[in-house]
């Protein structure tokens, strides 16, 4: 049996999808337990990019099965749009290869208008939403108000549940169940009891990678609330998105970037602004998949990594993007705060002492050289094998992969997985 969860350790974007890809080479099935098209990962193989939003990373595989658990929520339009991009890029998608939750959440044209008018009455308070629908998606889930991928392919069904819904705009409703119907016909084929499907293979010990979107302190109970996604990005999220018992996951592997980025609003307590933020910028190419805004940029947060390995129960870390410090004299790592409370080493849970906390930071000499062609550990530069080193023995989890670079190939595995 093998089943694993990938799990973002910091604000997004810590390079999820190509690790995610990377593994799933050996996998039989990805599957996605939750997030929708706010969610943007670039997978690069060859000479070609993949960016992808609600389709699992495992889809660029012939011999993986993706699936979207019911914790995702789904902008139907957007998935088909992405699924005819990805075939029109090669990729062969059928109901084979792609699942469907029949019981996931989806994503109306009224949840993407109240995102925004949120957004513009929260004015200074704003989260930065990626303006995808996602907060106003999962409000109707909780308030049991939504409408799951099995009524789309019911119109009458659909009619009932639209019928019913106090946000929908009377004028609307014809139109939209003639669009969500549409969108149904399409993607019938692989809507299905996802759950059962996992269950069962899983019973055939089948190997299976659940993927995680977003990060940990994008998790709405425990990031930095309420600069936050409104789903739970955590491991123990992946049981009720993809409905596994806990028992059956055996590997919670936390993908962390070399330093760390933020996109949106909330505080980011080793965010820098000069010359440090402009070479992570533009070296790391930190422009959202999403969105395309500029993502913030800082140094490496022990004290938020620390919090990710408890909170996730973290049993590996994969690395990403050491080759964007190549450059750097020197690579500072915020190992502590110093607060109104005192220094503090663990994450504060109230956010007004986390946004006034100030790093305190080890330095650590960089190794000005180029890594991005380095495919095995003994051939890292020391000061590289040292920064590796540091932060494994800081949390106390071992590093199983360190990535160079967004292709396959440029990647060191440090552990068979
Ligand atoms: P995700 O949302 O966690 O999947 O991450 P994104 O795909 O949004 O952002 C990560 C970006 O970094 C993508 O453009 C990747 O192609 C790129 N990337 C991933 N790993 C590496 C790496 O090791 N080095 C460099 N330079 N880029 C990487
Ligand atoms: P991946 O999967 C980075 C951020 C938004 C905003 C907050 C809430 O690519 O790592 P939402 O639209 O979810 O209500 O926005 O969360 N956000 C992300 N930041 N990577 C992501 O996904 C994100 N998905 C949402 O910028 O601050
Ligand atoms: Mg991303």
């Amino acid at each position: 049996m093998s089943v694993k969860v990938i799990v973002g350790t910091q604000w997004g974007d810590e390079g999820k999808g190509k690790i995610t890809d990377i593994l799933a080479e050996k996998m039989d099935y990805v599957v996605r337990y939750q997030g929708g098209n706010n969610a943007g990962h670039t997978v690069v193989v060859g000479d070609k990019t993949f960016k992808l939003h609600l389709v699992p990373s495992g889809i660029l595989y012939d011999t993986v099965v993706s699936m979207i658990g019911n914790g995702v929520v789904i902008d139907p339009g957007v998935l088909i749009e992405e699924m005819e991009t990805l075939k029109a890029q090669g990729v062969f998608i059928d109901h084979n290869r792609l699942r469907i939750s029949s019981i996931a959440h989806v994503i109306l044209p009224v949840h993407k208008a109240i995102d925004s008018q949120q957004e513009a009455l929260r004015r200074e308070q704003k989260i930065g939403t990626t303006g995808r629908g996602i907060g106003p998606c999962y409000t109707d889930k909780v308030a049991r108000l939504g409408v799951r991928m099995m009524d789309l392919l019911s119109k009458d069904r659909l009619a009932k549940r639209l019928q019913k819904h106090p946000n929908m705009r009377p004028d609307d409703v014809e139109s939209v169940i003639e669009t969500y119907a549409g969108y149904g016909d399409v993607l019938r084929p692989f809507v299905t009891d996802t759950s059962l499907e996992i269950n069962r293979a899983i019973a055939r010990g089948k190997r299976i990678i659940m993927e995680g979107a977003q990060g940990t302190m994008l998790d709405v109970d425990h990031g930095t609330y309420p600069f936050v996604t409104s789903s739970n990005p955590i491991s123990g999220a992946a049981c009720i998105g993809a409905g596994v018992g806990p028992h059956k996951i055996d590997q919670v592997i936390g993908v962390t970037k070399a330093y760390c980025t933020r996109v949106g609003e909330g505080p980011f307590p080793t965010e820098e602004f000069g010359e440090i933020n402009d070479y992570l910028r533009t070296k790391g190419c930190e422009f959202g998949t999403t969105t395309a805004r500029p993502r913030r940029c800082g140094w490496l947060d022990l004290v938020v990594l620390r919090y990710a390995v408890r909170i996730n129960g973290i049993t590996e870390i994969c690395l990403t993007k050491l080759d964007v410090l190549d450059e750097l004299k020197t690579i500072r790592v915020c190992t502590a705060y110093q607060t109104p409370e005192g220094t503090v080493d663990e994450f504060p849970l109230d956010l007004e002492t986390f946004s006034e906390a100030k790093p305190i930071y080890d330095e650590l000499p960089g190794w000005c050289e180029d890594i991005s062609q380095v495919t095995h550990f003994e051939k890292l530069p020391l000061n590289a094998k040292n920064y590796i080193k540091y932060i494994s023995n800081i949390l106390g989890v071992r590093i199983s992969l360190v990535s160079v670079g967004s292709k396959r190939l440029q990647t060191i595995h440090l552990l068979t997985h």
